[in-house]
Order: structure tokens, then sequence, then C-alpha cells
């Protein structure tokens, strides 16, 4: 089975949702700017999975999706890219680039998911992404991202999770694992790795590795801040007082709680 398995579709089952993502970060702009967000961009779009689902929920969508990893964007091309009408691919900008360096055209709204950024591992370099990103933007438009932190994202661990794949694919569900395989104190270094394991016991090791540093939300508000986004502020996760789990709904907030591991959204608007 691993020999059968496409480690994309793999990674795009385990860690993305187009179909509650785009709602989300739709909503939160539409909500926030009181306009239609109908110029979408992708940065590290990967397989460019959120862009193409942007352009089927209307007709005036348009997304530019940008990646510098060619066989990675190929792939969305011929799978992701290619179930949509013409219409819609017209409307689907694919770019084979560095985030760095892309200014055209301006989006309303550019998102950074899954931690991509965090490939930016000093100062400078962050706030030259975070000026890019600011200059690419409409006036008034908004800047996401998300980040992940908590005591242990700074241990040497494996996670395991169950994916239920009902596909007729052959590979039926697997279980995807999150590699913490590096941290390293003095820089924040981590290197994380994804691997894969099948029913029949096979597994996919290192299908994705990633060297990163773990910016905390502190330094990533100061440097959106010095790249002069204003209103920087930070989405929450709601927690359930029963069950005293995440609530899977985010709200703007002053401070969070201090769970081992979270995930939270950074926001920036380009002043008017
Ligand atoms: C963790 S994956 C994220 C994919 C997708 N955005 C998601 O949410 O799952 C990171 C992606 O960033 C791309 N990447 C890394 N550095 C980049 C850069 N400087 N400019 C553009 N893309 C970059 C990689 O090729 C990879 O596809």
């Amino acid at each position: 089975m691993a020999n059968l398995a496409d480690p994309h579709l793999l990674y795009q089952k385990s860690v993305q949702s187009p179909d509650h993502d785009i709602p989300f970060l739709a909503g939160y702009f539409e909500e926030y700017t009181k306009q239609p967000l109908r110029y979408f961009r992708e940065d590290f779009c990967g397989t460019a999975l959120l862009s193409s689902y942007f352009v089927t929920q209307h007709p005036d969508n348009h997304a530019l999706g940008i990646d510098l990893d060619w066989p990675t964007l190929n792939w969305g091309i011929k799978h992701n890219g290619s179930l949509l009408t013409l219409d819609q691919q017209r409307r689907l900008t694919l770019v084979n680039d560095n985030v760095l360096h892309v200014h055209h055209p301006l989006s309303q709204l550019t998102v950074a998911m899954n931690f991509s950024y965090m490939v930016f591992r000093d100062r400078p370099t962050l706030l030259q992404y975070f000026t890019n990103a600011k200059r690419s933007l409409q006036p008034g438009g908004l800047f996401v991202l998300d980040i992940w932190g908590g005591s242990e994202t700074q241990v040497e661990q494996e996670e395991h999770r169950d994916i239920d794949n009902s596909d007729d694919d052959g590979i039926g569900d697997f279980v995807f694992v999150w590699d913490q395989d590096v941290f390293e104190p003095s820089t924040y270094f981590c290197r994380t790795r994804i691997h894969f394991i099948f029913r029949d016991g096979s597994e996919l090791r290192d299908a994705f590795v990633y060297d990163w540093r773990l910016w905390t939300i502190p330094e990533v508000m100061e440097l959106m801040k010095e790249a002069g986004f204003a209103d920087v502020h930070l989405l929450w996760e709601g927690l359930d007082p029963d069950t005293h789990e995440g609530t899977g709904t985010y709200h703007r907030a002053e401070k969070g709680d201090s769970d081992p591991s979270w995930i939270a959204y950074v926001i920036g608007q380009n002043p008017k």
C-alpha cells in the first residue's frame, strides 16, 4: 500500500479541509470588512486545494496560488485544477515562484496556512515576507496566518491520528503520523516529518519533511506591526466548559489558554 499511495493525496486528506477553511476565512473577511471576498491569495499553496475550491464558490471569485516547488504545484494542476470548469480555471492563477517575489495582482485576503511561513528562520526574512504580503494586498485587505505552539511543540515526539478514507482508491483508512523529530532550544529550529501507516502494516516514511523555526505569537505579531499591518490581532479557539475540549470555532481574543498544544490565527489589516 505504501508503494501505491500518493503522498499529496494523503496529505490533503489528513490536514486540509477547504469546505471548512474557505467559509471560515471568507466569513471572517466579510464580517470584518463588510465586503464580499472575490480576490483570494494563497501563499505556499502546495497543491492549491484551497484556491481551487475558492473559485468554485462564486462566479466572480478569483484565486492566486503561489508555490516554489514545481512538482507539488504541477500535481495540484493535474489533480485539483483539472476538476474545475473552464470558467473556474480561467479565474485560478498558479505561480511557481518564491512568495517573497510575487506582488501582483493585489488580493483582498492573503493566507499562509499550515505554518508554512515558518520556513523563514530569521527576523529579516520573515519581516521581508510580511512586508511583501502587505504590499500585495488591496487597501483594507487582510493577511491571515495560522500559528502552532504550546509546551508539547517543544517535545521530540510522534503523534498518530487515524484518518477515515472512504474513497475507492485501494488505500482505505490510514494513520497520519506527525513526527516532531528535532527541537533546538537555542534557535527554536524544529524539524517535523510526516509519515503514513497503512492497513497492511506498510509505511511511507518521510513523505514530507519541514525545517522550520517555531515562531511565537508575540514575535509574529511584533513583526507584522513592524511590516506596517494595522489592527494586528489574534483568533483563539473556544473551550467547551463541560469537556474542556476545543470547540473548533475561533474568536478574537487578547489572551489564550496555556494549552499544551494549540493552533491560533494571527491577522493584520493593510491600512486603507
Ligand atoms: C507545509 S506546505 C503547505 C501547503 C498548503 N499551504 C497547506 O496549507 O497545506 C509548505 C509549502 O510551501 C512551499 N514553499 C516553501 N518555501 C516557499 C517559498 N519561499 N515560496 C513559495 N512556496 C514555498 C513548499 O513547496 C510547500 O509546498
